[in-house]
């Protein structure tokens, strides 16, 4: 084995463990679901402290996103991780053992607190330690282990079924990947860039010739250290002019992931396929599954093709096939009272809905929230766009059903139809290709205050843009 491939395997090794807090990202909000159904057979609840229940980790993700910012800096990525495994530990005990509906609400805020840091310190700390030509497939590992949470979770939803208080089966299996998050991160290495950060270069070093497999990094630490001298930042440095442009793309794509409507149907696919005509809840639940393996099987593909093919290309690609398939939603039940058979088409825009989702917002929200901020604000930076995509995602998700009730399921898919077109038109303006670019040469090219269409182009490239410093706002 060449000594690129031996670094190959180590540095895949260190995302995979890092990825398995997008497992228990996916897996705990997958879970919920099927687990409500028989807490509400241990404990007689009203509808609201349902909501509660399911919206209490999207409440704990939200604050969690908050926090992380100031965290990461503060104790370190990996040190953060561990902490995020231990709070994974921590709710995911209370919630099993609960004997009162509090306590479930209580363990569920932990889960949330959890998986709002580790949706964040995860793709941040894979980026932060992988070489720039595998980082959009190493970080988008994360996406895939939280599509493979969600699969899981609806597979262990499917068969405990029929078995009486399975709910504290359900949440406590999430112990078993919480666990091993939590022995896989005590042994991998702080990331480089945290360490230039803090002044130690020595141990940096270190780890970075343990990572690339080589004693030549000196190239690399420059770069760092380049990125870090021009200027110190205070939490106000991320309202800077000219980080303002990449912080509202951040928190745009946060926004655009969640409102063109993913989790009506991650959350809620069964409702909606029994409200398209299949009425049998077994195998709603069935197809629920199939929504899960294509998730994971279309992530797949992404994380093959975005450092071949690049971002661009499949976000927008994505965005038209999401638009398409919501459009094809409510013409099915639109028509769905005159012809039963367009069941079918309903059942596969929501097919083909998933996949545009998974090859192109999915991974793509993270990846690029990992890459776009230069790293003296990037911990904070990115807290907003994760704490905007959590936000959204409460919003979406709390108002879904009330939309249903209100304008029906066909002008419900419209007005997300109708947000992806607005979503395409924005990312085609605004979002970066930063395939093959280095996260320093990406800080270089917004320093230049380039707009923000280019900023992951190579600083070697002679850009096409005699203005560039007259550009403000990307
Ligand atoms: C989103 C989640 C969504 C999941 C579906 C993630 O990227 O942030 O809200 O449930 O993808 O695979």
């Amino acid at each position: 084995m060449s000594s690129t491939q031996k670094s190959h395997v180590y540095i895949y090794a260190v995302s995979m463990i890092a990825a398995v807090a997008g497992l228990l990202f996916g897996f705990d909000t997958g879970i919920i679901s099927g687990a409500l159904l028989f807490i509400q057979k241990d404990f007689p609840i009203s509808t609201e402290m349902k909501e509660l229940i399911v919206s209490s980790v999207l409440l704990g993700a939200m604050f969690g996103a908050l926090a992380s910012g100031h965290l990461a800096d503060k104790f370190g990525r990996r040190r953060l991780m561990l902490i995020v495994s231990s709070l994974f530990i921590i709710g995911t005990t209370i919630a099993s053992f609960a004997n009162h509906v509090y306590i479930i609400l209580l363990g569920r805020l932990f889960i949330g607190l959890a998986i709002g840091i580790g949706s964040y310190t995860a793709p941040l700390y894979i980026a932060e330690v992988s070489p720039y030509e595998l980082r959009g497939a190493l970080v988008s590992l994360n996406q895939l282990a939280i599509t493979l949470g969600i699969l899981c979770s609806y597979i262990i939803n499917y068969s405990f079924t029929n078995i009486d208080g399975s709910w504290r089966w359900m949440f406590g299996l999430g112990l078993v990947p919480a666990v091993a998050l939590s022995l896989g991160m005590i042994f991998l290495p702080e990331s480089p860039r945290w360490l230039i950060k803090q002044n130690m270069t020595d141990r940096a070093v270190n780890v970075l010739q343990k990572l690339r497999n080589s004693k030549n990094v000196s190239h690399e630490i420059n770069e760092i250290e380049k990125s870090l001298k021009i200027k110190q930042a205070s939490f106000r440095e991320i309202f800077a002019p000219w980080i303002r442009p990449v912080l509202f793309l951040g928190a745009m794509l946060g926004f655009i992931q969640q409102v063109t409507g993913i989790n009506t149907i991650i959350y809620y696919a069964p409702t909606i396929f029994q409200l398209a005509g299949f009425q049998n809840t077994s195998s709603s639940i069935l197809a629920t599954v199939g929504i899960g393996v294509v998730n994971v099987l279309a992530t797949v593909f992404a994380v093959y093709y975005l450092d071949k093919i690049g971002r661009r290309p499949l976000l927008l690609a994505g965005l038209v096939g999401m638009c398409l398939s919501l459009m094809g939603l409510s013409i099915a039940f639109h028509l769905q009272s005159q012809f039963a058979m367009l069941r079918w088409l309903a059942m596969s825009c929501t097919f083909t809905y998933i996949i545009c989702f998974a090859f192109s917002l999915g991974v793509m929200l993270w990846l690029v929230v990992s890459e776009i901020f230069p790293l003296e604000v990037r911990a904070t930076a990115m807290g907003v766009a994760v704490f905007s995509c959590w936000f959204w995602n409460f919003v979406v998700s709390s108002t879904f059903l009330t939309l249903l009730n209100l304008f029906g399921p066909s002008q419900t898919f419209l007005l997300y139809a109708v947000i992806c077109v607005f979503s395409f038109i924005f990312c085609y303006y605004k979002t970066p290709e930063t395939r093959g670019v280095t996260l320093e040469e990406i800080e270089e090219n917004i320093r230049k205050r380039y707009p923000l269409r280019i900023i992951g182009q190579p600083i070697t490239t002679n850009l096409d843009v005699p203005n560039a410093l007259d550009f403000q706002t990307g």
